[in-house]
């Protein structure tokens, strides 16, 4: 069995942060999300994997590489314009082949991993094995109508959902997906969707199951999404301090604290994590934040963010919460005349200020 991992897309929903990196790359418990699906195909016992690039394919190429680390096989699948997710896989039938396959969208976050999944698959042998969760708003997401247990019915963000199970962004098909990639149309927001693909499957009446999964999935598409997963996946981590934490700092909870970081007369609430040669400063940082390498907190508060690298916060007097704050940023209190906000951002910048 191979894997096809989507990581092209345009990332939309996550600007300004996807105008200068993949969202595939957002680090999540300073991990990036793609690096965890990478892990799950890995524990499925899954060598070959074939990753899909756009826009970004070079950043994406740079983090994974040969996929040796893990022990994988990669291959990049070049897809010059995002023209959808069944798209992406009809792309890639030269290098799927006759193998049936997993396929997994690179901003998904799933606790249980696939390694029962994929065994359930084997077994079975479906023509498709969808995952589905039950979701608060099942009008943001691809729509499973089942009866009797049966899947019948997909429907791709709908005014009036007919069910509360969401199509989860990791799928197992056999060739016969091709069959149907080939024959739809683009919907009306020009996209060959992979929802079209299964129903086409259902309708030419091929075997396509579903699995309803109980653990958490996180589609981190968007900035409150990554939030969230970054929230899961700290909830879970172990104490680790390699870094270095002075006399006068405290720090409380389950904290990862990583090699060339240092705390300074700061607290550390946990769970939370700081990167490599991350400094913090006379600074708060409390639950459910993630500082990644390199970044410099000062005189200031933060919780339930995500910083990334080489950035500094300086001397803000309000405490930040759930912000995610890019690359480089700089964020600091002006001794410049007149006192006044002074702001240079990105398109699509969204700043709360009290
Ligand atoms: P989406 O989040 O559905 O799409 P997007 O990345 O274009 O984001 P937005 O809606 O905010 O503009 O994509 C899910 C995953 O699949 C994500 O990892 C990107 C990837 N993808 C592709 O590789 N090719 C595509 O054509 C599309 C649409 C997505």
């Amino acid at each position: 069995m191979k894997a096809l991992v989507l990581s092209g897309g345009r990332g939309t929903r996550l600007r300004p942060i996807t105008h200068t990196g993949a969202k595939q790359l957002i680090p999540v418990a300073n991990k990036p999300v793609l690096f965890y699906g990478l892990e799950a195909i890995v524990d499925a016992g899954i060598k070959d994997v074939g990753i899909v690039v756009g826009e970004t394919k070079e950043e994406i190429k740079k983090a994974v590489s040969t996929g040796k680390k893990w022990g994988l096989r990669v291959t990049y699948i070049e897809q010059e314009v995002p023209l959808g997710l069944a798209h992406a896989v009809k792309i890639s039938q030269e290098y799927l082949g006759d193998e049936p396959f997993v396929m997994y969208l690179g901003d998904n976050l799933i606790k249980e991993g696939i390694t029962s999944l994929v065994r359930e698959f084997k077994r079975k042998r479906p023509d498709a094995l969808i995952l589905l969760s039950r979701v608060k708003e099942p009008q943001r997401f691809g729509v499973a109508e089942l009866e009797k247990g049966k899947i019948v019915r997909l429907t791709e963000k709908p005014k009036r959902p007919k069910s509360d199970l969401a199509l989860v962004g990791i799928y197992m098909f056999d060739k016969n997906i091709f069959e149907a990639v080939n024959n739809i149309k683009p919907s009306f927001r020009k996209e060959y969707e992979i929802t079209d693909a299964i129903q086409y499957l259902i309708d030419k009446k091929y075997k396509v199951r579903s699995h309803i999964i109980q653990g958490w999935w996180k589609d981190t598409g968007k900035v409150e999404d990554v939030l969230e997963a970054n929230r899961l996946i700290l909830e879970i981590i172990q104490t680790k301090i390699e870094g270095k934490v002075d006399g006068d700092s405290r720090v409380t909870g389950r904290v990862i604290i990583e090699k060339g970081a240092k705390i300074i007369n700061s607290v550390i609430r946990g769970p939370a994590i700081i990167g490599r040669k991350s400094k913090i400063v006379n600074s708060y940082i409390g639950p459910f934040t993630s500082i990644y390498w390199g970044t410099t907190i000062k005189n200031s508060e933060i919780e339930h963010s995500i910083v990334l690298e080489e950035t500094s916060i300086d001397s803000i007097s309000g405490r930040i919460n759930e912000s995610l704050i890019g690359k480089g940023v700089s964020i600091f209190k002006t001794k410049a005349k007149p006192q006044s906000y002074r702001f240079t951002l990105g398109d699509r910048s969204r700043i709360e200020v009290i």
